[in-house]
């Protein structure tokens, strides 16, 4: 056996980067709680704070709130000056607005559930390796709608649709419209508020998901023209629609042919397929940065699970990538595929026949 020398440098070098990744990963608890709280709400006025005002803000202890502040303060998320203490708001755009395309509090939400399930993942690893899409900690569903809303809010309607050839014009006249996989439904209010002479079907499996959608389509006052059943996509029935599509949905099927197949038969025969799926290249070695990272992490905790609890014999993970993306749309009938737009989280890609 050989024993291999140890480089100091280089071990001196992997601890640095072990342990910065170890204080984000314990940091990303306060950042939930900075959400939860209210705190990064409280402060994205800009206006600088001490540790008593924030905590009389929001209603909480004030010796956590300092403890808080100053674990935000090293981490860079807050700045700091003899006591009081400021979120600027380049930083509020990322924590405190829910409305902005660069909200990332739905990400925390969806990493607390990661940790609420470590047991199950746990079994998962030692067993069949499947967790159904609903066995999850229930942050898993709204951190998803948040995380993956602020890009449906900022993109679909603005930049997505446009990018797929003549769609918009057929939205704008009066189409029909499936959201397969549609989770809290987000992509098909936005749609459905943007278009208002179209009719929408959310399709999924998950009954409470579906539950959650039906309650905000009511809130946003178009569940008049949208609505939700529970369905497997294999099982979604031939309709004529305009447009199907899968919002970041297909890879966490069991046979994405199968539902690619079965959104082709429920088209009309001009209709187009929109799959939007996770930003990814076609190798491992192209996967590189911190999005394929995270993605590749939930791939492992959720979307592959996912699939494999669907008797997944095509499990296609969270990092694709367009090559085998097509290769699965070629396979379901369609001819004709292109990626259509990219944002750094994000492919959309078209299909026709
Ligand atoms: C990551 S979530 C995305 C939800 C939503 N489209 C969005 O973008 O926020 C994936 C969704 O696909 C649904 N799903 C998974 N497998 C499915 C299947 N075979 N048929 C229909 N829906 C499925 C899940 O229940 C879940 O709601």
């Amino acid at each position: 056996m050989t024993v291999e020398t140890i480089d100091a440098t280089k071990l001196e070098a992997f601890m640095g980067r072990a342990v910065t990744d170890l204080a984000a990963a314990e940091s990303s608890a306060a950042t939930y709680l900075g959400d939860r709280l209210g705190l990064y709400r409280a402060m994205a006025s800009g206006q600088q704070m001490t540790a008593g005002e924030l905590a009389a803000l929001t209603g909480t202890h004030e010796r956590l709130v300092l403890e808080w502040l100053r674990n935000q303060a090293v981490g860079g998320y807050v700045e700091h000056e003899g006591g009081r203490f400021r979120l600027p708001p380049e930083h509020a755009a990322a924590l405190a607005d829910e409305e902005s395309p660069y909200f990332l509090g739905g990400f925390v939400e969806i990493i607390a559930a990661v940790w609420a399930d470590a047991g199950l993942l746990e079994e998962a690893f030692r067993g069949d390796g499947a967790i159904p899409w609903g066995a999850h900690d229930p942050r898993l569903y709204r951190g998803v709608e948040r995380f993956y809303g602020a890009t449906y809010r900022s993109s679909l309607v603005q930049a997505w649709l446009p990018a797929l050839d003549g769609v918009t014009a057929r939205l704008e006249a009066g189409a029909t419209v499936a959201d397969i996989g549609c989770g809290y439904g987000l992509s098909t209010t936005v749609m459905a508020t943007a278009f208002p002479r179209s009719t929408f079907v959310g399709y999924d499996i998950h009954s409470a998901s579906l539950d959650a959608a039906r309650d905000r389509a009511h809130q946003a006052g178009v569940l008049d023209r949208v609505r939700y059943e529970e369905r497997a996509a294999i099982d979604v029935p031939p309709q004529g629609f305009d447009l199907a599509c899968f919002f970041d949905a297909l890879h966490d099927m069991g046979d994405p042919v199968g539902a690619a197949a079965a959104a082709r038969r429920a088209l009309a025969e001009d209709g187009v397929l929109m799959v939007v799926e996770p930003r990814a290249g076609d190798r491992l070695e192209d996967n590189v940065g911190p999005v394929s990272r995270t993605y590749y992490a939930g791939s492992t905790f959720l979307c592959t699970p996912s699939a494999l609890a669907q008797d997944g014999q095509h499990a296609l993970g969270a990092q694709a990538g367009p090559a085998a993306l097509t290769g699965v749309l070629h396979a379901a009938g369609f001819s004709r595929v292109r990626v259509a737009a990219e944002t750094p989280f994000n492919l959309v890609l078209e299909a026709r026949v």
